[in-house]
C-alpha cells in the first residue's frame, strides 16, 4: 500500500456507569461507517476512570470495538494513571494498573508501518515512570528508529512532549516531564522524525517547532477552553485525518456537524476533575 487514510482520535472518555460522552463517540462511529479510513488509532484516555474503575477500560474496549475497520490504542493518564511523584489527581501509574490495561487492550506501545511509513506509538505514562517497562520502552523506541530502513518517520503519544518550547517546567500534569522529554526529542531529531501528535489537552492544535511538525489531536469527550488557552490552539471536539502517500502527508482537522461541544468548564473549576462527576449510567440506544 503506497498510501492510506489514517484517522487519529482522542480523549474519547468512556464509561458505562459515566456515559456522559456517549453522543459524540456515536457520531464518531458513524463518521467512520461512511469514511472507512484504512486505520483508526486512539491517542488515548479511551475511559472515563480507568485508573480506579477497570470495568471502565473494558467497556471503552467495547466501544472501540465497534468500528468496522483496523484500531490500535495507546493509554493515557485516564487510563492507568500518570508517572511522577505528584500526579494531578493521585492516580500513578503502577504496575497493576498497566497490567490491568494489558488484559483489556494487549500491548500499550506499538510500531506500526503504514504505507511506507513507520509510525511509533509510545506510552507516554511510562515516561519518568522509573518502571521496568519505561526501560523496555526506551529499547523500543530506539531500534524502532534505528531499524526504520528509510522509511518516514512519526511519533504519537498520549501527551504532548512540551506545550510552547521544550525548555519549559512541566505545568500541573500537562505534558511529559522535562527529564524524559529530551532524550525523546534528541532520537527524534538524530532520526529525523516528520511529526510528532498527541492527545491529552482536548485541544487542536499545530505548529512547527525546529522542523518538526507537532500536532495536538483533539477529543471526542469534553472541552474546557480556557485551560491551555496560552498555548493556542482550538479547544473544541473532533477528530484528526491523516492522508500518508510516499513520503509526504496531509493532517486535517473535522468538526463533524454532530459532535457536540461538551464544556466541563464549571464544574472542573467548581469540583475538580472530570472523574468526580456524578454516575450517568448508559442506555443503550
Ligand atoms: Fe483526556
Ligand atoms: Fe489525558
Amino acid at each position: 500500500m503506497s498510501s492510506a487514510t489514517v484517522v487519529l482520535v482522542s480523549d474519547s472518555h468512556l464509561g458505562r456507569n459515566h456515559a456522559y460522552f456517549q453522543d459524540n463517540w456515536e457520531a464518531f462511529l458513524t463518521e467512520m461507517e461512511i469514511l472507512k479510513p484504512d486505520l483508526i488509532i486512539h491517542g488515548g484516555d479511551v475511559s472515563f476512570n480507568g485508573p480506579d474503575v477497570p470495568d471502565d477500560l473494558r467497556y471503552a474496549r467495547e466501544q472501540i470495538a465497534r468500528l468496522r475497520v483496523p484500531w490500535v490504542a495507546i493509554p493515557g493518564n485516564h487510563d492507568i494513571g500518570e508517572p511522577g511523584n505528584n500526579p494531578r489527581l493521585k492516580q500513578p501509574v503502577t504496575a497493576a494498573r498497566l497490567a490491568v490495561w494489558h488484559e483489556v487492550f494487549g500491548a500499550d506501545r506499538h510500531v506500526l508501518d503504514v504505507a511506507g511509513w513507520r509510525l511509533v506509538l509510545l506510552n507516554s505514562e511510562l515516561l519518568g515512570s522509573g518502571m521496568a517497562e519505561e526501560r523496555a520502552q526506551w529499547e523500543m523506541l530506539a531500534e524502532a528508529l534505528a531499524g526504520a530502513e528509510g522509511r518516514p518517520l512519526g511519533l504519537i503519544l498520549h501527551k504532548p512532549l512540551f506545550q510552547m518550547t521544550p525548555d519549559e517546567a512541566e505545568p500541573n500534569g500537562s505534558c511529559v516531564h522535562p527529564g524524559p522529554r529530551r532524550p525523546v526529542l534528541a532520537l527524534a531529531r538524530e532520526h529525523g522524525v516528520r511529526f510528532i501528535a498527541s492527545g491529552h489537552l482536548h485541544t487542536w492544535r499545530r505548529f512547527d517547532f525546529d522542523g518538526t511538525d507537532f500536532v495536538w489531536a483533539p477529543t471526542t469527550a469534553f472541552i474546557t477552553p480556557g485551560r491551555f488557552a496560552d498555548a493556542g490552539g482550538i479547544a473544541r471536539v473532533g477528530y484528526t485525518v491523516w492522508h500518508f502517500d510516499g513520503d509526504s502527508y496531509s493532517v486535517d482537522y473535522v468538526q463533524p456537524p454532530l459532535f457536540v461541544n461538551f464544556d466541563i468548564t464549571n464544574w472542573s473549576s467548581q469540583k475538580g476533575s472530570s472523574i468526580s462527576l456524578p454516575p450517568l449510567p448508559h442506555r443503550p440506544r
